[in-house]
């Protein structure tokens, strides 16, 4: 195609789109010599399907906007850029053979979900929730008991066999933390602190004054909630929340809304996305028991309350606090109600794993117990 600018031959296209009617495509070019763009319109021969939308608009089926649609909800999966192609490959063609020129948008949605279900199926679920809210919600529900059904934890069915978990979980005050981070420095993997992820959810609830019992208010908070790590660094809605996070305050908010299911529904879902891409330490309440069932190695820190609350105490203390031993430990020993009577996930040793009782033991000790068991 010629420029129209300087007669130039070579012109490139950087974007392709069907017309609105299906019967055009709309082409935006550049020209290879004086690198003005300009727009063609070229008719094609036989009308590419036609998509019904669920409110009667009709519209051209764009390849473009498909491959967007599945490249998000296979965000941070493990599903190459190649998978998604050959998904993309395989829908258009099965929508091509079709006898109809015009299909509703909820059959390309289906077609989605079925590729999605072999291929990865957290990015399923996840694509799969979004069309449950514009589509076929009974379908999705359908789906979703049958796969439940089968006991199939979605994200054991694509893990890489390279990638392993260690689960550390045990109560507030344990030393999981100092322990799963020296751990994980030793053997050269990160350290993922699921407490600082229920956390960062407490203090925005608490910031935006929101009451964790407004379940309305609480989705679409989580919505709007990303929360990460960068070298340690916890970053809740791209800022560094770190310190913001560890006071007492937080700390009683955290504990009542991780007993709240779409809370541990947003977190867990992001926890194994993180684990399966890499190797990990990862502490909490539930992570042998329920983020990671088939963790490669799993233990359970105990210590007595009095003694978390003196090292709790110390801690603040340190940091200059003004804190009172009584009441660290009530809180100590409220928190443990709530996190093992909670009816989610409760804090509970899993069957499986090491209980290490770390009343009496020094931190190089622990971690030392914890590095021999898994080189026995
Ligand atoms: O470990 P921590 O004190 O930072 O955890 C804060 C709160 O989050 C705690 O009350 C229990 C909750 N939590 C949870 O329910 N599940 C996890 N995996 C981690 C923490």
């Amino acid at each position: 195609m010629k420029c129209p600018y300087c007669d130039h031959e070579d012109t490139k296209v950087i974007d392709s789109r069907p017309t609105e009617d299906g019967y055009e495509i709309r082409r935006r070019r550049e020209c290879e010599n004086c690198r003005r763009r300009f727009t063609t319109y070229e008719k094609v021969e036989e009308p590419v399907v036609m998509i019904i939308k669920r409110d009667g608009r009709r519209e051209a089926f764009d390849r473009a906007k498909l491959k967007s649609g599945i490249v998000r909800a296979c965000e941070k999966r493990p599903v190459s850029m190649d998978a998604i192609d050959s998904m993309v490959e395989r829908i258009e063609r099965k929508l091509n053979n079709l006898m109809e020129k015009e299909v509703k948008s909820g059959l390309v949605g289906e077609m989605v979900m079925e590729e999605l279900k072999t291929i990865d199926q957290v990015a399923y679920i996840r694509f799969a929730s979004v069309y449950l809210r514009f589509n076929d919600a009974d379908n999705f529900a359908r789906e979703v008991a049958k796969l439940q059904a089968r006991d199939e934890r979605p994200d054991e069915a694509c893990s890489r066999e390279d990638v392993y978990q260690i689960a550390i979980d045990g109560p507030g005050g344990a030393g999981k933390s100092t322990i799963a981070k020296l751990v994980a420095k030793k053997l050269g993997i990160d350290y993922i602190d699921t407490g600082a992820m229920y956390r960062s959810v407490g203090y925005k609830a608490m910031i935006y004054g929101i009451d964790p019992s407004d379940d309305q208010a609480m989705k679409s908070m989580l919505d709007g909630t990303d929360i990460d790590f960068d070298n340690g660094v916890v970053m809740l809605d791209g800022v560094d929340v770190s310190s913001k996070i560890r006071t007492q305050e937080v700390s009683a908010m955290a504990s009542k809304v991780a007993s709240l299911s779409a809370v541990r529904t947003k977190l867990v879902d992001m926890q194994r996305n993180i684990g399966m891409k890499k190797s990990v330490v990862m502490d909490g309440r539930d992570i042998g028991t329920n983020v990671f069932k088939d963790a490669k190695y799993k233990f359970f820190l105990t210590a007595s309350p009095e003694e978390r609350a003196k090292r709790r105490f110390d801690e603040l203390k340190a940091k200059g606090e003004d804190v009172n031993y009584d009441e660290i430990l009530e809180d100590i020993e409220e928190r443990d109600y709530r996190d093992t009577h909670r009816e989610l996930n409760p804090l509970r040793k899993a069957e499986d794993a090491v209980e290490v009782d770390t009343t009496s033991m020094n931190i190089e000790q622990v971690a030392n117990t914890l590095m021999n068991k898994m080189g026995e």
